[in-house]
């Protein structure tokens, strides 16, 4: 029997541990023989989204491309993992309005680590560069990042290994959004 499918959608700062974490949800669900799917920020960048910038109306088509992206393939069946900033809470509100006309669900997962934390770690050395002024209009830094109101979950990304975060998510996946697919 075909399954629905579902969004998981993962927000939070660069640095907040959104790529590794829908790997590992990838992954732990692959096991379970979930069929999925990653759209992730920057990897769309790279392609479907190449032609747009990081200005305000640059990242709402990112959001909006991503989001339409992943109803067409949730509604095959997959359950599609959408790992991207999304800064903006009205367009976050926006894509899960999408999903409810699409009758798809839709999960918002807020990986919360603070700004601190993940410009400590700073894995691409993009804070740094954002911070001695060679890269302008970085999240976080000098463009906003409107934390999620309302998210399905939030997972302290600062205080919990990855191991522990998929887990938990897989968790209230199950509990909450996935046993309406069987
Ligand atoms: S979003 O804001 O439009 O949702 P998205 O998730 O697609 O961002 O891309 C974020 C990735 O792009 C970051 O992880 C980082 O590697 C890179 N990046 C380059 N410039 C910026 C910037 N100005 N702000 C945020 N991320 C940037």
């Amino acid at each position: 029997m075909l399954r629905k499918g579902i969004t998981v959608w993962l927000t939070g700062l660069s640095g907040s541990g959104k790529s590794t974490l829908a790997s590992s949800l990838s992954g732990a669900l692959d096991e379970l023989n979930y069929p999925t799917c990653i759209l992730d920020g920057d990897v769309l960048r790279g392609g479907l989204c190449s032609d747009l910038d990081f200005s305000f109306s640059g990242r709402v088509e990112n959001m909006r491309r991503a989001g339409e992206a992943a109803i067409l393939i949730a509604h095959s069946g997959v359950i599609c993992i959408v790992s991207l900033i999304s800064p903006y809470h009205e367009m976050r509100e926006k894509i899960r309005s999408r999903h409810r006309q699409e009758n798809i669900n839709f999960f918002e997962v807020y990986l919360s680590a603070p700004l601190e934390v993940c410009e400590q770690r700073d894995p691409k050395g993009l804070y740094k560069k954002a911070r001695n002024g060679q890269l302008t209009g970085f999240t976080g830094i000098d463009d906003p990042y409107e934390i999620p109101v309302d998210p399905d979950i939030v997972l302290p990304t600062h205080r919990m290994d990855c191991e522990g975060a998929t887990e938990v998510l897989l968790k209230q996946l199950f509990h909450q959004a996935l046993d309406e697919t069987g």
